[in-house]
């Protein structure tokens, strides 16, 4: 199947869930679908081959981070991204613009781009749509995502608006620069939390005419049923043909609530980040594997998952772990907190194959809180 092609196998009959194929140089992503972060070239602790093991189909790379080490440069002449860390599936990688705002290291930001001070040396750099396409062309990945603005919240209307129309600028000059061989590139939509710029930003973009389309400034420090509205002020102005990512956002509750919405793809540090932070996600919610609730527990992590974790281990040994500060137990809780991420969008797909999404979004929601024991 052609790159860039976008398979719609089929629409829940409730809502707006849908089930789709999209093909990218390294393979087929199958969609509702949960790209890990690998921020550094590296999902944090984790090998390639055990990504595989999980099998994910595609990962997230962070072009500020790999543009400040090792430099976009080296990974090129190492032969790319996927070359330089051993991975022949998909890569997405964010453009940057968003990672100097959340690093809160920015120096200043105009119509040209953002200039802002390293997070490893201090030095002063500058990355602006131009320079963020060729990062992208060099990395190598399979979906670049164009220079956006992502106003924080709250914003006042005519500061949203004025980064609708930086967003808008740089998308049009980004979708004239040079992409490497195959490499699909994605549009962002802003608009903070007005529905009217919302409108307009992503009708402007679908005119402009990207591989996908993603939903930015969401998940961005504001109540959650803001995040919602963000999705259905944005996702009804999408073209149903091409894929739609909700950027950053990763709590279970929410990833069903903009499936049935209508979105196809998601990323989030959390289940990574809370690994390291010895929290452990299940499908009834998280818990923290250090309380001394566990001390004595032999239930496996998340009881039924058939991750290498769970096969094999005790709450009370990655407990142990955690507490002496062995690196395992960090490893095991993150396979375990992947495993239970996309083993929760299979079963998303599945429902939306079968037609009974409905069923498995209401016994998700009976069964979920987000804090659990
Ligand atoms: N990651 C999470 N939100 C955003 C956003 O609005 N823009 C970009 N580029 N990345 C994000
Ligand atoms: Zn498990």
């Amino acid at each position: 199947m052609k790159t860039g092609t976008f398979e719609l196998q089929n629409t829940d009959p409730s809502c707006k869930a849908r089930r789709g194929t999209f093909h990218t140089k390294h393979g087929k992503v199958e969609t509702p679908v949960f790209m890990p972060v690998g921020t550094q070239a590296t999902v944090k602790s984790m090998s390639p081959a055990e990504m595989h093991e999980l099998d994910c189909e595609i990962l997230l790379g962070n072009t500020y981070h790999l543009n400040d080490r090792p430099g976009p440069d080296l990974i090129e002449r190492l032969g790319g991204l996927h070359e330089f860390m051993g991975w022949d599936r998909a890569i997405l990688t964010d453009s940057g613009g968003y990672q100097v705002f959340s690093l809160g290291s920015m120096n200043k930001i105009t119509d040209e781009g953002v200039s802002f001070r390293s997070h490893s040396d201090g030095s002063k750099h500058f990355i602006g749509p131009k320079e963020s396409m060729e990062i992208q062309r060099k990395l190598g990945s399979d979906i670049a995502m164009v220079f956006d603005e992502c106003p924080p919240y709250p914003s006042e209307k005519e500061y949203a608006c004025k980064a609708v129309r930086r967003t808008l600028d740089w998308a049009a000059i980004c979708r004239e620069a040079p992409r490497a061989e195959g490499q699909l590139f994605f549009g962002i939509a802003q608009g903070s939390v007005y529905a009217d710029l919302r409108e307009e930003c992503a009708k402007a973009l679908v005119d402009m005419e990207f591989d996908g389309y993603a939903i930015g400034g969401v998940s961005v420090g504001e109540p959650d049923e803001l995040i919602i509205r963000g999705v259905e002020d944005t996702v009804d102005h999408l073209p149903v043909e091409k894929p739609r990512y909700l950027m950053g956002v990763g709590e279970m509750a929410q990833m069903v609530e903009s499936v049935a919405r209508g979105v196809d793809m998601f990323d989030c540090v959390m289940p990574t980040r809370q690994a390291r932070n010895g929290t452990v996600s299940t499908r009834r919610g998280r818990y923290p594997v250090k309380a001394a609730l566990y001390k004595e527990d032999t239930r496996p992590l998340e009881e039924g998952c058939t991750c290498y974790a769970c096969k094999n281990f005790t709450r009370a040994y990655v407990r142990h772990l955690l507490n002496v500060g062995e690196i395992l137990g960090l490893r095991l809780i993150t396979m375990h907190n992947l495993h239970c991420y996309l083993e929760f969008m299979r079963e998303m797909r599945k429902s939306i194959e079968e037609g009974r999404f409905a069923e498995f979004r209401a016994e998700f929601h009976a069964g979920y809180s987000v804090v659990c024991k």
